[in-house]
């Protein structure tokens, strides 16, 4: 879907920034900005800033940043035009219709008619609880020792025992057969035509992380198959891509988020005072679940049921967290099955001992891998030894490397030195590369990191300090940027100094992807840490000295020999370096 540009800077400008945030997040006002604690990951002291002046806001612990769209995207977990759509039905800015296909247009309706209808029914079922017919299940679940306030505030409920009242109550209500049909709250057969898929079981509503009900899981009271049933994928509920609880586990502000299989686990954890809790739902973890775990976490406690099951689906989780960023511990749960039982007979305190206790991912691993070796017997000692040395080589960093050649070899008797020798040798047979090379490549990355750095101070000190632009374009312009952001930041920045304008905001719209949205958000919001006035000014003049240096040594390089004004060109910008040093900074 496209919408103007002009379309969307109204929208934008017309959404103050302080207010949009303000409704999220508590802020308060420090100099001419404000602070809060930060929504996208957990902490005790404010670093998450909003500027009103810029539009913009910008954490300083996690680095994430924006303008106004960025953050109801970021937010939300919405996509652009959704946080579009938001953002001008909250001002009153009408969107062209027309924009949207016929097909869009009633595929968003579904959504919403689902979602809707979803909401319908959970009120149904928790209404259906707390009534006489509801007793039974009502007793189930305080037996199962949940709290009045715990069946609360997951919203459980229940379906009775008539397999069609839910059907006949939605048609009361005028739904369609058509919505029905695609909700996943009804079976269809030949037979007996449309009925509810729920009956006689307790209701767990199936919440995303904006407490939208996207979905049902239904568990029979006592024994019985299936023990528990939930929604089929619909147009909203995506297994692959929600995790349960993660609505509340998102706010509870902890560094860690524990990962364990099922409803009832989540439940009981979160009643013992574990709010960071959530639960895949039976589906194996996928990388989706991971990246969507990343925005609130770096790091996860595996509380998977002890038996082999739980076992192999926690060595499955651990590279696939680690694949998004997110390191994994494992805790053990034994002699019970998963956190419920736990936490049923040994209680919180004892949990959040086994947390602190949780094993490093790694070794959980090499554990599990011993188990398929003898190791009284020699060969089969050594075998294992070869696949752990083979995995210990995966750690790129050399310290770190070394930390786990340490933890191994104590761990399982070997020598510290003899373990080393194997991993390097296995490493040389592995084709590294030359050290030399490698020191070259190193030393690229050091000068290319320098000058990327420079660029960011110098792109910082132009959006806090406009007037400084007109002293310096004469020697700096845009192509003296790396490609990429830095360079499409100075020449729509560039733009708007030659136009009169300044509206750093309106450049964050240009970047599509979040993470860009980030780190030019980073650049409008950093502040140099330099205190006098002439170490400014010798830090800037530096600065733009080796950026234009740069600039002039790349486009040397890359000159086409046959272009004689080019080098005439670099020749004379060349020439005119030396003048930087007598440039007048004034701030
Ligand atoms: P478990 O069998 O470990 O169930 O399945 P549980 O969570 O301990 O349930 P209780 O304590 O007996 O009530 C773990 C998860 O796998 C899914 C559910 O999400 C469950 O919470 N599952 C299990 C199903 O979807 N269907 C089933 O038949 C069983
Ligand atoms: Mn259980």
């Amino acid at each position: 879907m496209f919408y103007p540009d002009d379309l969307v800077e109204e929208v934008r400008a017309r959404n103050d920034i302080v207010d949009v945030v303000g409704s999220y997040v508590k802020l308060q006002k420090k100099g001419s900005n404000y602070f809060g604690l930060c929504p996208f990951h957990n902490e005790k002291s404010p670093s998450f800033s909003v500027s009103r002046s810029k539009q913009m806001y910008y954490c300083f612990g996690c680095g994430k940043g924006g303008n106004v769209f960025t953050f109801i995207q970021e937010y939300e977990n919405f996509t652009f035009p959704e946080a579009l759509k938001q953002l001008a039905d909250r001002v009153g800015v009408a969107l062209p219709e027309q924009e949207q296909s016929a097909e869009e247009r009633r595929q968003q309706d579904l959504r919403g008619q689902i979602l809707e209808l979803n909401r319908t029914a959970a009120k149904y079922f928790y209404y259906q609880l707390r009534r006489d017919s509801g007793a039974q299940a009502m007793k189930y679940l305080k037996e199962r020792g949940l709290s009045d306030e715990t069946i609360r505030s997951f919203g459980l409920g229940f379906s009775n025992k008539y397999s069609d009242d839910l059907y006949r109550y939605l048609k009361e209500q005028g739904v369609s057969d058509e919505l029905l049909a695609q909700s996943g709250l009804m079976n269809v057969d030949e037979k007996r035509g449309m009925y509810d898929k729920f009956w006689n079981r307790v209701i767990f509503p199936i919440f995303d992380v904006n407490n939208r009900v996207i979905g049902f899981g239904g568990r029979v009271m006592g024994e019985g198959k299936p023990k528990y049933l939930n929604s089929p994928e619909t147009r909203v509920f995506d297994k692959s891509r929600n995790l349960y609880g993660l609505n509340i586990a998102r706010a509870a502000r902890k560094k860690y988020i524990l990962v364990c299989e099922g409803y009832m686990d989540v439940i009981s954890m979160h009643q013992a005072g574990f709010h960071n809790a959530v639960a895949s739902l039976g589906t194996a973890l996928t990388s989706q679940h991971a990246s969507l775990l990343k925005r609130y976490t770096d790091e996860v406690v595996l509380t998977y049921d002890s038996d082999e099951a739980g076992v192999r689906a926690a060595l499955r989780a651990i590279p696939i967290m680690k694949a998004a960023g997110i390191s994994a511990k494992v805790l053990s749960m034994l002699p019970y099955k998963d956190p419920d039982e736990f936490i049923k007979h040994l209680g919180a305190e004892e949990f959040q001992r086994r947390i602190d206790e949780a094993q490093n991912s790694f070794l959980f691993e090499t554990d599990m891998l011993q188990r398929n070796y003898d190791m009284k017997d020699p060969e089969e000692k050594t075998a294992f030894y070869e696949e752990v040395a083979k995995k210990l080589m995966s750690f790129e960093q050399e310290l770190e490397r070394e930390n786990y050649i340490e933890a191994v070899a104590s761990r399982y008797g070997v020598g510290f030195e003899n373990l080393r020798k194997m991993v390097n040798r296995m490493a040389l047979k592995g084709a590294p590369a030359p050290r030399t090379q490698e020191r070259m490549q190193q030393r690229r990355i050091a000068k290319e990191d320098g000058n990327a750095q420079s660029q960011k101070l110098m792109l910082t000190w132009l959006i806090e300090y406009p007037q400084l632009y007109q002293g310096v374009k004469a020697y700096l312009k845009s192509r003296d940027f790396s490609e990429g952001l830095h360079r499409t930041v100075a020449e729509l920045l560039f733009a708007q100094y030659d136009a009169g304008e300044r509206n750093p905001a309106k450049i964050i719209n240009y970047f599509e992807d979040a993470q860009q949205q980030s780190e030019a958000a980073a650049l409008f919001n950093t502040e140099a840490h330099l205190t006098s006035k002439a170490e400014i000014e010798r830090a800037f003049k530096e600065t733009l000295m080796r950026i234009v240096t740069h600039g002039i040594e790349e486009r040397m390089a890359h000159l086409n020999p046959t272009d004689i004004a080019g080098l005439q060109q670099i020749i004379a910008d060349k020439k005119r370096i030396p003048e930087i040093q007598r440039l007048h900074i004034d701030l």
